[in-house]
């Protein structure tokens, strides 16, 4: 792939040996500088990960990738949490894991950023502090709350059918993200005909919302199999793959 050519990648690697995906192998090194060469200046990498418990220790793979990414010349932008609404109890000793990382990643300081809007908890008019003086005095005026305020980099999501995707076809790959996850990162870290690539795409989530989303896409899986589902997905739902 061509020097300084993508926008975004939005990306999910194995998890340590957590899944084998058929036995391909992950050599996380070469992909991560890979990643860096073909990034456009002020494009972003997001980088999605959990880490495997190794007999009650966590492997923190997650920040060992986290940093290895910094060492090569990416930016870690932000450290953003996937938070599931709905997780299975995991650990009798521990509280049941309901989080991964979403690493955001940059090639210098983002070229886009659309950032998402949720709306803040209370309306309305309000006596709101005006100026606070040095003695401490508060002035206060009556002013209208904003409707919206930027969301917070904790982004929660419903996982399993109907939560990640309706798409049944998905569910044959054993670890796909939501696909709202995916557009959500698209419309923040990117504009209306860039290129969004995902190296490691799975059932082809990130491929099919940059779709949606009028963005031109880039999927490579290693696995054959991965990829006759991603294919068969984007034509089911788009009516096209190309
Ligand atoms: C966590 S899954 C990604 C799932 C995807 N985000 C989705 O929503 O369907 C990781 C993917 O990495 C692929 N993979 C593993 N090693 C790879 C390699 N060396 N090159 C490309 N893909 C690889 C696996 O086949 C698997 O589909």
């Amino acid at each position: 792939m061509d020097t300084n050519s993508i926008d975004l990648t939005v990306t999910s690697p194995p998890y340590d040996d957590l899944r084998n995906y058929n036995g391909y192998k992950f050599e996380f090194k070469k992909m991560a500088y890979e990643l860096y060469r073909i990034t456009k200046k002020g494009g972003v990498v997001v980088w999605i990960v959990g880490d495997k418990i190794n007999k009650g220790n966590k492997t923190l793979t997650s920040f060992k990738h986290a940093l290895y990414f910094q060492e090569i010349g990416f930016n870690v932008h932000d450290t953003m949490i996937y938070a599931k609404k709905n997780t299975p109890f995991m650990r009798s000793n521990a509280y049941t894991n309901g989080h991964e990382y979403m690493f955001v990643l940059c090639k210098g300081s983002p070229k886009t950023f659309n950032p998402l809007k949720e709306p803040t908890v209370r309306s309305g008019i309000e006596m709101l502090v005006h100026n606070k003086g040095a003695d401490a005095n508060n002035s206060k005026v009556l002013k209208e709350l904003k409707k919206e305020k930027t969301k917070s980099n904790i982004w929660y999501y419903a996982v399993g059918l109907g939560g990640s995707t309706k798409d049944k076809i998905a569910f044959k790959h054993p670890a796909i993200y939501p696909e709202k996850l995916a557009q959500d990162h698209i419309l923040s870290w990117s504009d209306n005909g860039d290129i969004v690539f995902d190296p490691m795409c799975g059932s082809g989530t990130t491929c099919k919302m940059a779709a949606l989303n009028n963005r031109k896409y880039i999927g490579i899986d290693i696995s054959k199999e991965y990829i006759n589902i991603a294919q068969k997905r984007l034509v089911d739902t788009l009516g096209v793959f190309a």
